[in-house]
Parts: structure tokens; C-alpha cells; sequence
């Protein structure tokens, strides 16, 4: 149980009652395909690869946790609706890569979790078990998308999905392979001062990582931010599914960075912590993922900076949010990568802030 002092409960609830004005309407209004950015405030879709983007189960997920709190029957027909949207990928081999657990966790997981649905369970166990397919055994690792042997730290948020099915179907090789996973990141990922590599590339025989890249980020050896938000919120999971003290340990580890460095931004959270000052490139769904795992961060640990740090991440970004009708999503200012170079909003940071706002707000539904 959270207890905020008044003026951050007031604001809390301020916010979550724009949330609810704003994505009742588009529940309805971007209910037929999946929203990925908006161009000119208009949702449009991905860009490329369809239904298998790895952003696809962000909109429904958000329509989940929407449900789950206000009981509201136009966000589970949203909901519902993008699950079903999503039975095309299953028939697409490419693609269905390391993100599997981003979109089945939130669209069906979720769904099952909330009303029982069985064929919601079906669509998370061949997910989980698209997603444990891709362990590579020599390597210790879960292979990032269909080039090269890497791994990258985003799979981290994937594996939750794979904790539930091991408890769902009673079969331990999903969780063996997710803390597999969890155990490579800690070692090669994350780095002394609690800062993370976003990719590692294996020699697999030798079971060693020949270097690690900056992938999105700014350049090899910096942090990404999204890519610290997703070790923070990802070990925090790991904790949480696991009960393993070494994930809790090194979440701490990098929320600690996370925060050193936000604090010398005024909490705006830039896209890479090491990137030069100029130019100053947001990226809000870093600090809304972040600030989620920080309440988790806090509920388990009771220490105060988490919290404290998590609302002062959620407080910078609020300028940057559209509440009126003037754009359809929330958050304006993502970034997909550092070297695009290119502010946009992105589907994901509504979601984590909708997500974190309901942790606020003391939600008893871990989605994840
Ligand atoms: N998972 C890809 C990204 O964070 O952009």
C-alpha cells in the first residue's frame, strides 16, 4: 500500500481522471487497427512489419489496465478487439521474435487474468512457448530478433511471460530459461557502476560475449535510457516472479544510476544519460517505464528515494502531455532511437504512464 502526502494524491488523481476522459474516447474512436504514433495528432500504425511490431500489444494493454480499474465496458471491447487483431501474427514465422512477451503478456495474459478467458491462455502459452524457443543452450541466452547472436536488454521485460507459463502449465524449463536470461543480463549487460548495454554479441561455442554495442543508444559504452528503464523494471519483475535477492540487488544497482543521473536533467529523462547535453532529446516512454519499476522498487523495499523518484520522473514529464483533443495520444516526446534523431510520441510511453499512475494509485493488478 502507497501512501502519498495530499498535494501528490491530489495530483495523482487529477491526472487519473484526464486519463479516463481522454482514453474512454479513444477507446472508441481507434478501436479497428493498431496505433503506433501519431502524425498530426492522428494515430497511425507502424511503419513497417505489420502485425508482428513489437509495439502491437502496447494500446490493448493500456485498454486492459483501463478496464481493470474502472470496470468500463468500452475499454474491454477495445481491448478484446486488438487481442483478435493480433491472431494474424501468429501465422507469420519472421518477426515473432524476442517480443512476443511485450505483446501477448499485455493483450492475452492479461485477458486471462483478468476474466479467465481460455482462449486467451492458449494465445500466452504459444507465446511463451514461441519465446522460450529461443534460447540458445551453448550461449546461455535468448536470441534478440533473427540476425546475429545477440541478446539485448530489452528481453529482460519479456520474462515475465515466460514465469507464467512455467507456474500456468507447471513446467520449470520456462522459468529456467527466463532466469537463464536474467543471470546472462546481470553479467554481461550490466556494468560496475549500474549503467546498461543495450546489445551483447555471443560466440556461442565459447560461451562468451565478443563486445557489447550501443544499439539505440548514443554510442558503445553509453546508456540508453529506454534501455536502463528496461533493466530497472525488468529486474524488479524478475524479483517479483523469482524471489531471487541477486535481481532485486542489481535493480537497486540500476535505479540508483537511473536516478543520479535524471536528477541532473531536473528528471526529464534524455534518450541516452551519456549523450551530449546538445541536443536535449527527450524520451518520455524511458521515464514513464522507469518510474514504474520504481514503485515496485519501493513497495519492496520501503526506501523512500524510489518513490520520491518515480513521482518527480512522472511530475517532469506532464508538459509534455496532451489531455484535450488535440492529439489522440498522451505523451509527445519519444524517442525510438538516438540516431533518429527525432522526437515523436510513441505508444509505449502512454501505456507506462497509465501503468504507473494505476501503481500509484495502489492497482492490485500486476500485468506483467
Ligand atoms: N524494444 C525496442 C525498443 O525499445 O525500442
Amino acid at each position: 500500500m502507497i501512501s502519498l502526502n495530499a498535494e501528490d494524491r491530489k495530483w495523482v488523481d487529477g491526472i487519473w481522471a484526464k486519463l479516463d476522459r481522454k482514453l474512454s474516447k479513444t477507446a472508441v474512436d481507434v478501436f479497428d487497427f493498431i496505433p503506433y504514433t501519431t502524425k498530426e495528432g492522428i494515430y497511425v500504425e507502424p511503419p513497417k512489419e505489420g502485425p508482428v511490431w513489437w509495439t502491437n500489444g502496447f494500446y490493448g494493454g493500456m485498454m486492459w489496465l483501463m478496464y481493470h480499474m474502472t470496470g468500463k465496458d468500452v475499454y474491454k471491447a477495445c481491448a478484446e478487439h486488438q487481442e483478435l487483431m493480433m491472431d494474424e501474427a501468429f501465422q507469420i514465422y519472421d518477426g515473432l521474435h524476442h517480443d512476443v512477451g511485450f505483446q501477448w503478456n499485455l493483450l492475452s495474459k492479461a485477458h486471462y487474468a483478468l476474466d479467465g478467458n481460455p482462449k486467451s491462455r492458449v494465445r500466452a502459452l504459444h507465446a511463451a512457448n514461441i519465446l522460450a524457443g529461443r534460447v540458445n543452450i551453448c550461449g546461455k541466452y535468448i536470441r534478440a530478433w533473427d540476425k546475429l547472436n545477440l541478446s539485448i536488454i530489452d528481453t529482460m521485460m519479456n520474462l515475465p511471460l515466460l514465469y507464467w507459463a512455467s507456474r500456468e502449465v507447471a513446467d520449470d524449463r520456462f522459468r529456467f530459461i527466463a532466469e537463464m536470461q536474467a543471470d546472462m543480463t546481470m553479467r554481461e549487460h550490466v556494468r560496475p557502476n549500474g549503467s546498461v548495454a543495450h546489445e551483447a554479441l555471443h560466440d556461442d561455442l565459447n560461451d562468451r560475449v565478443i563486445e557489447t554495442r550501443a544499439g539505440q543508444g548514443y554510442a558503445v559504452g553509453s546508456a540508453w535510457s529506454r534501455g536502463q528503464a528496461w533493466a530497472l523494471y525488468g529486474f524488479i519483475l524478475s524479483y517479483i516472479h523469482t524471489g531471487k535477492e541477486a535481481y532485486l540487488d542489481t535493480c537497486k544497482k540500476v535505479a540508483d544510476y537511473f536516478l543520479e543521473y535524471a536528477e541532473k536533467t531536473n528528471y526529464k529523462t534524455p534518450t541516452d544519460f551519456n549523450a551530449p547535453p546538445e541536443p536535449f532529446y527527450i524520451d518520455n516512454s524511458a521515464g514513464t517505464c522507469a518510474a514504474c519499476g520504481l514503485v515496485d522498487l519501493y513497495k519492496t523495499t520501503h526506501e523512500d528515494k524510489y518513490l520520491t523518484g518515480a513521482i518527480r520522473i512522472l511530475r517532469a514529464l506532464e508538459e509534455d502531455c496532451i489531455f484535450d483533443d488535440s492529439s489522440q495520444s498522451i505523451l509527445q516526446k519519444g524517442m525510438e532511437s538516438y540516431g533518429r534523431g527525432k522526437q515523436l510520441h510513441l505508444i509505449y510511453a502512454d501505456f507506462f504512464l497509465v501503468e504507473a499512475i494505476a501503481k500509484l494509485k495502489n492497482s492490485d493488478f500486476l500485468i506483467w
